[in-house]
């Protein structure tokens, strides 16, 4: 009972928040924070890390036009969501080769 209590807390918490919390997913135009980066280094290491172990590539060994063009590509071998997507793309991104 006290599940149902707290889940109907939830519900209602979302349907009446939604209009004014920000998209989960990053928005281009929007620079990720910090802690975005830190939660796509994670996602790095434990997705895409599957195949390319050992070489771990550094974001720093790719441009952005570069990581551009290989995320969408890599994200649907990796088998991962948009939105983990999108925090990998801002962790590379972040220290993307100039
Ligand atoms: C299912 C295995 C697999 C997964 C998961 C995977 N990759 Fe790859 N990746 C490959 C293979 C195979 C290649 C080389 C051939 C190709 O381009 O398809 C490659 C190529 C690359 C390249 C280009 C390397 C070069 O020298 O040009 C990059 C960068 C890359 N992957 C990054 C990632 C990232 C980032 C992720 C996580 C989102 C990821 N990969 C997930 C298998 C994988």
């Amino acid at each position: 009972m006290k599940n149902l209590i707290f889940l109907l807390g939830c519900t209602i918490l979302v349907s009446c928040s939604q209009k004014t919390v920000e998209p989960v997913a990053i928005v281009e135009t929007v620079p990720p924070t910090a802690e975005e980066i830190a939660q796509g280094k994670d996602l790095y290491l434990k997705h895409c890390m599957k195949c390319h172990k050992p070489k771990v590539f550094a974001p720093g060994d790719f441009t952005i036009k570069q990581w551009t063009k290989v995320l969408p590509k890599m994200s649907r071998k990796a088998k991962i969501d948009a939105i983990k997507s999108n925090l990998i793309r801002a962790y590379v991104l972040s220290g993307a080769k100039k």
